[in-house]
């Protein structure tokens, strides 16, 4: 039987003839921690052996100086040990306590004024001594002090040794506590009565029924722990959803829901063709150095797209076509052939309409709406808004009928399911895109306009090489993850949201859904 259950049994035969009893006595009788014993308390009235009730007392216990002088003696004491037989000066016993004498202190006026020194230890040996002759230990005579008498003891350790006798109220008590020594402390504790199974020993109490015990029969003798059915369970701990993913969650069901299907974006090397070239992008953009993007080196080339293809995007950039002249400049195959970490999803999109284009050969004309969202690369430096890599938000409309009125519309619907209701449209320039316009939104939590999105009709320059018919309009739009989510989310930093530095604990704590509809 382990400690716990002798314990439980010495309480249990002790209910047998005295109907309450007190935890703090019981812990003091037994010569054990009261802490210790509550455990077994409470298994005992979960058992419904006992019942207790909470108490609350208040007791006279030592401060640090109170245990410091029961563990060597009083200052008083020390005084009155320190005095020789035959008496001594002042003086000579201030010296035995190393206290310094009067000194000359220059003060900060200059004037030379005397003054005791603020010696701590000065004033201990005054409150000593006032207590010594106060407490009968000593007496001054003629300047000679002298001990009353010899082999006193140290009361003050004495009564500290035997706090527990000094009764709260009493005159003792409340000088111990006015020298500090001692302090009122209220503790806890339990009264303790029978409870409705009350039996004088205690038995084990079995967590659970055994197929053995059913068996043999042994049930019908075995006490059982009564099941606690509002106790919690445990709490699981699961994997959460990163803020960007959720973000992103809701912007592929905002695009469905919109009809619009998902590209397939699980390519992050991308040549330099479908990434620039198939968008028109004249091979000396700036966009295309190495300060911008991120170049491959291993394998450094890509291999040949359809030569029929290379072939009208190279005469495109070079002599132009559909009403264009293009860029009058010699293109090169191995630069569009460069491997590159994509750049933009816009790269998915100029493959995608590649593929539709094949299709229509096949099958004609359809209508069609794609979205994508994913990762791009750029040789950006790091800072608190950019990282090297991040996520693009992107859609494309082909239609006949596509317009940028339509284009518009689409635009002002996703934004007001995300919650910005105020859009405003600003030419800018693409390469791929014409008319052109950045988005802008008022962002209700800053309360300004910021630039959201960017968006446009693609060029017939770029259409045509793909193989898109004449009269088929391509319009789209494009946004980043990561603002709209450090936005919504209240993160200051991009490397707090991506990275070593993000904190688990607050991804687990980020609301699942951050945007709503007005
Ligand atoms: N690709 C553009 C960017 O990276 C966004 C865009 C997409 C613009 C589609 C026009 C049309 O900012």
């Amino acid at each position: 039987m382990d400690q716990k259950q002798d314990y439980a049994n010495i309480i249990l035969t002790q209910l047998e003839s005295i109907e309450t009893l007190n935890s703090l006595e019981i812990a003091k009788s037994l010569s054990i921690n009261h802490q210790d014993l509550v455990g077994c308390l409470l298994q005992l009235e979960s058992a419904n052996y006992i019942k207790t009730e909470g108490q609350k007392q208040d007791q006279l216990i030592l401060t640090n100086e109170g245990n410091t002088i029961l563990n060597s003696q009083s200052g008083e004491y020390e005084i009155y040990q320190k005095i020789p037989q035959e008496g001594i000066s002042m003086l000579d016993l201030q010296k035995l306590f190393c206290i310094e004498q009067v000194q000359k202190v220059k003060q900060e006026q200059g004037e030379k004024k005397e003054k005791q020194i603020d010696d701590p230890k000065k004033k201990q040996f005054d409150l000593g001594f006032g207590n010594a002759k106060k407490m009968g230990y000593i007496k001054m005579d003629k300047g000679l002090i002298s001990k009353v008498a010899n082999d006193l003891p140290d009361k003050i350790k004495l009564e500290l040794s035997q706090l527990n006798t000094i009764k709260l109220g009493s005159q003792q008590a409340k000088l111990l506590i006015e020298r500090k020594l001692a302090m009122i402390s209220t503790i806890k504790y339990f009264e303790i009565k029978k409870g409705i199974k009350y039996a004088n020993k205690f038995r084990e109490q079995y967590a659970a029924l055994t197929t053995e015990q059913l068996l043999n029969g042994e049930w019908k003798e075995c006490d059982y722990k009564s099941i606690n059915l509002n106790a919690e369970g445990e709490k699981i701990s699961m994997g959460n959803l990163h803020p960007l993913l959720k973000v992103r969650k809701q912007f592929s069901q905002i695009l469905i829901g919109l009809g619009f299907e998902e590209m397939p974006t699980n390519q992050f090397v991308e040549s330099s063709f479908w990434n620039f070239d198939a968008l028109f992008q004249p091979q000396k953009h700036p966009a295309r150095d190495a300060h911008d993007t991120f170049f491959c080196s291993d394998p450094e080339l890509s291999e040949e797209v359809d030569p029929n293809l290379r072939d009208k995007v190279k005469s495109m950039h070079q002599t132009g076509g559909v009403g264009s002249i293009g860029y009058q400049y010699e293109w090169s195959n191995e630069e569009a052939r460069k491997n590159i970490l994509r750049t933009h999803t816009t790269a998915v999109s100029s493959k995608m309409l590649y593929r539709i284009a094949q299709l229509y050969k096949e099958k004609g004309y359809f209508p069609k709406k794609y979205f994508s969202i994913d990762k791009v690369f750029r040789n950006e430096t790091l800072d608190a808004t950019h990282l090297a890599e991040f996520h693009q938000i992107e859609g494309i409309v082909i239609d006949k009928n596509a317009s940028l009125g339509q284009l518009m519309g689409i635009i002002r619907e996703f934004f007001r399911q995300i919650g910005i209701n105020k859009l405003w449209f600003k030419p800018t320039y693409n390469p791929y895109t014409e008319p052109s316009m950045e988005i802008y939104g008022y962002h209700p939590v800053l309360k300004k306009k910021v630039e959201i999105g960017n968006s446009g009709v693609f060029r017939p320059e770029m259409l045509a090489p793909l193989g898109i018919p004449e009269d088929v309009n391509v319009i789209a739009w494009g946004l980043g993850l990561e603002r709209p989510t450090m936005i919504y989310y209240d993160i200051r930093d991009i490397r707090t949201m991506v990275g070593p530095e993000v904190k688990v604990e607050t991804v687990r704590q980020n609301a699942f859904c951050v945007f709503e509809s007005k």
